[in-house]
Formats: C-alpha cells, sequence, structure tokens
C-alpha cells in the first residue's frame, strides 16, 4: 500500500498518490478534490487508467456512448486470462454461454434497452411497491425489538436481497442464501484479481445462477406472472424487426438485473442509516418529513449526492479525443469517477454539506448519465424512500455502537460499501 503521509493531497506539485490505495479509498474526498484543481483527467500509472474528475468532463463522457465505449471495457476485462476456460465451463455446465446485452455500445444497446425499459416503467414499479413496502416493513419490525444490529449484514443486505427475490419472481427459500456468492462471482469476471483456482470456483457458481435463472424464465414462458422476468419476456417493440427478447438475451438481462440493483441497493442503505446515525438534527428533520413527497423526494437525491454507491466505473475510448484539455489516445481505459462529480464546487455549492434544499439538487450522476443511465432509478428511489419511511417511523435515537473512525469500507474502485455498521436504536413509543 502506498504511503498516504507523503501522498498528502494539499501537498501541492505533482500528483503522485494512486486512487488504488486502500487508505485513500476510504478517505477519498480530499484527493477528488485534488485531482478536480489539479489534474481533472489524470494518468494513474498503478490503475494504468485514466482517472476522470470534473462533473463537467464526466457528463461529456456519459453523453458520448459511440466515443467512450463501455462493450470494449466489459470486454477487454471479462474474466482476464480464462475466457475461453470459462465460457467452455458455462456452455457444459451452466446451460450456455449468455453474452452481455446491458454493457453493449449502440446499436445494439439501444434496442435492449428499449424493451428493458418497460419491464422497469411506471407500471412495474407500482405493482411492485405495495409489495416492497411489506417487505420493508418485515425487515423493520424484525430488527426494532433489538439491542443493536450490523445494519449491513443484519438489515441492508438481507433486505436487499428479499428485494431483488421480490422483484425477480426468485422463490426467497432456494435463492436468498446464495444471491450474494453468485452476483460476487461474477463480479470477480471483471476484477482481474481471480486466480485459476478463483476462476474454476467462480465459474460453478455462475452455472448454478445460470441454471437457476433459466429454469425461472422457462416457468414465465409457460405462464406470466406479477414480476420483472415476465415483463422482460413479454415486452415487445412495434418498430422493430427483433420486436421481443431473444431466450439468451432474457437469460443474461436478468443475470443483468440481479448484478445491478443488488449491491447499490444495499450500500444506499446502509449509508441513509449511517446518516441518521451521526446526523441527528437530519434524524430528527427527515421524521418531519416523512409525508411530505417532495420533500422527501429531495432527501433522497440529497443522500445519493453525498453518499454515492457507486463510486466510479470504466469506459474505454474508440479512438483518439480530447476530454478536459487532454488528448486521450485511441484504447485509452478511463474511470469516470461519479463520486467525485458529486463533489464538484463548480456545480454543488459547499458540496460535503448535507443541503436537501440545495437549487440543484438532482444533478448529482449517481444514476450516471447518457445511454446507460440506471435503469432501476424509478425503482431504487422508491425502495428507498420507503425504507427511510419505515425506519423513521418505528425506530428512534439511533446511534453508532462504535466510534465513527472504527468504520471501514470495502476497497474497491466501483464502489464505497461500509464493511459494517453496528449501530444502536429505540423502537419508537
Ligand atoms: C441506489 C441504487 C442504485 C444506484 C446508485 C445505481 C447506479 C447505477 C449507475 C451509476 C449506473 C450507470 C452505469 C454506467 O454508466 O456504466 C447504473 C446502471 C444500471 N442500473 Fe442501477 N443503480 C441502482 C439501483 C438499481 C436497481 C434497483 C436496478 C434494477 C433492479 C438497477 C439496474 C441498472 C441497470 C440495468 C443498469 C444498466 C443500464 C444500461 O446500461 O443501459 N439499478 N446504475
Amino acid at each position: 500500500m502506498a504511503d498516504t503521509s507523503e501522498a498528502c493531497p494539499h501537498a501541492g506539485g505533482a500528483i503522485t498518490f494512486t486512487l488504488a490505495d486502500a487508505d485513500i479509498l476510504g478517505a477519498p474526498h480530499d484527493y477528488y478534490q485534488r485531482l478536480r484543481d489539479d489534474g481533472p483527467v489524470h494518468f494513474d500509472e498503478t490503475l494504468n487508467c485514466w482517472l476522470v474528475s470534473r462533473h463537467e468532463d464526466i457528463s461529456e463522457v456519459l453523453k458520448d456512448g459511440v466515443t467512450f465505449s463501455q462493450e470494449m471495457g466489459w470486454k477487454t476485462q471479462f474474466a482476464q486470462g480464462y475466457f475461453d476456460e470459462l465460457k467452455a465451463i458455462l456452455e457444459r455446465d451452466g446451460g450456455g454461454y449468455f453474452p452481455e446485452v446491458l454493457l453493449l455500445d449502440p446499436p445494439g444497446h439501444t434496442r435492449i434497452r428499449k424493451l428493458l425499459n418497460q419491464a422497469l416503467g411506471a407500471r412495474t414499479v407500482e405493482m411492485l411497491r405495495p409489495r416492497i413496502e411489506r417487505l420493508i416493513d418485515d425487515w423493520v419490525e424484525r430488527i426494532e425489538g433489538s439491542q443493536g444490529v450490523d445494519a449491513v449484514s443484519d438489515f441492508a443486505i438481507p433486505l436487499t436481497i428479499d428485494i431483488m427475490c421480490e422483484q425477480l419472481g426468485f422463490p426467497q427459500a432456494e435463492a436468498a442464501d446464495k444471491i450474494q456468492a453468485w452476483a460476487r462471482a461474477y463480479i470477480d469476471q471483471v476484477g482481474g484479481m481471480q486466480s485459476h483456482e478463483d476462476m474454476q470456483a467462480n465459474a460453478a457458481l455462475i452455472c448454478d445462477l445460470q441454471n437457476f435463472i433459466i429454469a425461472r424464465v422457462r416457468e414465465r414462458e409457460d405462464g406470466r406472472r406479477e414480476d420483472m422476468i415476465s415483463d422482460l419476456i413479454h415486452a415487445v417493440l412495434e418498430d422493430d424487426d427483433e420486436a421481443s427478447l431473444t431466450f439468451e438475451e432474457t437469460v443474461a438481462l436478468t443475470r443483468g438485473l440481479l448484478l445491478a440493483g443488488n449491491d447499490t441497493t444495499a450500500i444506499a442503505i446502509s449509508n441513509f442509516m449511517l446518516l441518521m446515525a451521526t446526523r441527528p438534527d437530519l434524524a430528527e428533520y427527515v421524521t418531519s418529513i416523512l409525508d411530505d413527497n417532495r420533500a422527501m423526494n429531495r432527501f433522497v437525491e440529497e443522500l445519493l449526492r453525498l453518499m454515492p454507491p457507486v463510486r466510479g466505473l470504466f469506459r474505454v475510448t474508440m479512438k483518439e479525443v480530447e476530454l478536459g484539455g487532454v488528448t486521450l489516445p485511441a484504447n485509452a481505459h478511463i474511470c469516470i469517477l461519479f463520486a467525485s462529480a458529486n463533489d464538484d464546487e463548480r456545480v454543488f455549492s459547499c458540496p460535503r454539506d448535507f443541503d436537501a434544499g440545495r437549487e440543484n439538487v438532482n444533478r448529482h450522476l449517481a444514476f450516471g448519465g447518457g445511454i446507460h443511465l440506471c435503469a432501476g432509478i424509478s425503482l431504487s428511489r422508491m425502495e428507498i424512500k420507503a425504507v427511510i419511511q419505515s425506519v423513521m417511523t418505528r425506530l428512534e435515537k439511533i446511534e453508532l455502537a462504535v466510534p465513527v473512525e472504527e468504520l471501514t469500507y470495502t476497497p474497491s474502485m466501483t464502489s464505497m460499501a461500509l464493511e459494517a455498521l453496528p449501530l444502536r436504536f429505540s423502537k419508537r413509543a
């Protein structure tokens, strides 16, 4: 690990620190600021990629999904070094190799996204809302009598897994215990860190996941149900020769939804609990606006701006291109730091303050933007609001059960997830 004392972001001069440093990843805000001020498009030699840190430049990348390719980044990273072997295992034991469809570039992405939007639109959110609210209430009821919990492992993660099962129509009893391991095995394919042994263990888990999804898709081909897989199967485009998703695309999309919606939502819920435990003034404020839909919406947006679950994601340049005054060569790997954009003082005044009243509260990039804007945006906003309403109706005096300095984050370039969040609270009388 790099010596962060030497890498003090305020030291001036050349930028010498790397965002790969676990200490910096745990407390990155000063480093993001140094990058924005002195190297908004900066080559991180350790990560071997360009870090893009200003809101304006990240927005430019998001607007141009052709020059800044998501597909290329995924293709060069997926199962690095073991791709052929993994593919063969999936074809032999996992029902087939189902390439990603969400991470495509246009035009492939455009058709898939239109079909996906039908399955994740307002109709689905309204269909799922009562069931998800009930699940959330059940989980809060489960913890309200306890003296204390780890809000990550005893609440946010299992609650999100239950929500995911509900949305996708997965039987909880069969899937709930496995979802985390399935998701981790797939995400490991793009981390570039797995050994050959890891890959074989991960491949077995991905086969299990795919076989599970295939069975669910087949069930719904026989009869529509009230869930997202059914909505994907029945989504239709009127003006397209390939009007519906193929079986392979449906399996790949279901797998993609599970991965995209799981960690992100759990992190947002954990972050909300941390905010309540460390800011009693905000706990009091949000309790006073639980029935005010507009104020609640603003609160959720500001939570996501200040504490975005997705820290940054990767793209690859398809040609030489100028960005933020720097000429990037073709094939350059870049990391767009959503979390830094949300901190950018050029866009948000006093960015480290929680201010749900700020005029541009919606300009944050926690959900990305452009063609890959989060497809679950309405759903996740609804879920986070429902969690806030349930938690603040039933619990009070939420506080940390350990000193704040003891909280740690999982070292990751792409997400900022608390490892644990021990809390105490009282049941509201
Ligand atoms: C607080 C919760 C969430 C956050 C912060 C979040 C964040 C994001 C971000 C930043 C992206 C953009 C990826 C990129 O530009 O490369 C994204 C894409 C996506 N998200 Fe979410 N997400 C959340 C919840 C969900 C949920 C609940 C679902 C579905 C059940 C979902 C489904 C997706 C999908 C399918 C994409 C890919 C869209 C595309 O490439 O066209 N997300 N999300």
